[in-house]
């Protein structure tokens, strides 16, 4: 009888470590709004021109006072044709950041995001983190931010992984388990036209893999927000938007403009696959040309009334409830819970590197300076 027990829990503990393959997806039986098949169809079923155009604008890295005043320039008090404040998503890391500016950057109706508490080299921690590792770096961090910026747990609700290097399954593991609702980590080069559309992980992804490991296990919860790459002038792809390889020369705004535009217009001419538009502060800052040429760009897609500018999470709350183009123009503007910032500017001590740090946040001083595995710095 005790054998039998022993042998039991020994089995159970084998089945539990390995998760189960994903297989082929079943319309049938993964439906809106928790599941749903990687495809290229478009949620709803709708005919691209009843489909809203979204766009999703984000800034990697740690928010400071440098790349806060390009934020405040070229996205504040912008809105969208239909008279909405346009969004951006923050794909914030936590070293050096200034949580008062993210403080800040929140009450303007920008969403925060998750992209890990050190952004350490090399590349190869992210492919081979174990499940604590990315629990430390990412899911901690959302109670980090949301304590030192005080913003809502509840608003942070993306993760993009530093270098867009996903450990496998364990990377969706981790967000399951802690309540992240989707990942923009996963780019593709092949399903652009038509575009891949936001899906779950219950079933197996049609996606090409450029960065391995991907999951191929079934993960239910998370979203995929795949991010769809641009192409370069020669058509090669490009993740981010500042990681193409051949490029017009800097100082010339019309053909970076073009560029822009012809990335653009793949979704907005085809079946509407979200447009991520994937960009790091300092290469707008260190090339005016193409500062210049992204402001006319935002000035171009803001005129027209079948695009919306919005944050990551609007894009996956629209995926999960569907409305046509008609009905959308109708909502409210996006609402949120504005919170106060009393900003104290902080100095500590972080024992693992033994580096001092200067710091604004909008709570009492740590003891320590914020870290994995001591998020609350106490
Ligand atoms: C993910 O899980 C599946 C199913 O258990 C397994 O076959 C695959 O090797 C795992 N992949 C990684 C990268 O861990
Ligand atoms: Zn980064």
């Amino acid at each position: 009888m005790r054998l039998t027990i022993l042998v039991s829990v020994l089995i159970l503990g084998l089945v539990a470590a390995e998760l189960p393959l994903a297989e082929k997806c079943n319309e049938e039986l993964c439906k809106l709004p928790n599941c749903r098949c990687s495809s290229t169809n478009i949620p709803g079923g709708f005919r691209p021109r009843d489909t809203p155009q979204f766009i999703t604008l984000t800034f990697d890295d740690a928010v400071n006072v440098r790349n806060m005043a390009t934020y405040r320039e070229i996205l504040y008090n912008r809105k969208n044709a239909n008279g909405c404040p346009i969004g951006t998503t923050f794909y914030v890391s936590h070293e050096y950041s200034n949580y008062h500016l993210i403080n800040e950057l929140y009450n303007q109706g920008f969403e925060i995001a998750l992209h890990s508490i050190t952004h350490r080299t090399p590349t190869e921690f992210w492919a081979a983190a174990s499940y604590k590792d990315l629990k430390e770096e990412i899911a901690d961090q959302k109670e980090l931010i949301a304590h030192f910026a005080n913003i809502p747990q509840e608003s942070i609700r993306g993760v993009r992984i530093p270098f867009l290097q996903l450990a496998g399954n364990t990377s969706y593991q981790v967000m399951a388990d802690h309540g992240l609702e989707y990942d923009s980590s996963w780019p593709t080069s092949e399903i652009l036209n038509p575009g891949l559309w936001p899906y779950t992980l219950d079933y197996a992804s049609i996606q090409d893999c450029p960065v391995p490991p991907c999951p191929t296990a079934s993960i239910p919860k998370p979203w995929v927000q795949p991010m769809l790459s641009f192409r370069d002038t020669m058509g090669f792809p490009c993740a981010m938007a500042d990681s193409c390889f051949f490029t017009p020369v800097v100082t010339d705004v019309d053909a970076w403009y073009k560029l822009f535009i012809r990335n653009f217009e793949r979704q907005y001419f085809g079946n509407r696959a979200p447009f991520g538009f994937y960009l790091h502060e300092w290469y707008l800052e260190s090339q005016p040309g193409v500062k210049a040429a992204y402001i006319k760009f935002l000035d171009t897609v803001t005129r027209l009334s079948d695009v919306f500018l919005v944050n990551h999470g609007e894009v996956l709350d629209w995926v999960k409830n569907p409305v046509p183009l008609n009905e959308y123009m109708k909502k409210p503007c996006r609402s949120f819970t504005p919170t106060n910032c009393a900003m104290r500017s902080c100095h500590a001590f972080e024992p693992n590197n033994r580096k001092n740090y200067w710091f604004d946040i909008c709570t009492n001083c740590p003891r320590l300076y914020p870290w994995v595995g001591n998020p609350l710095g106490a």
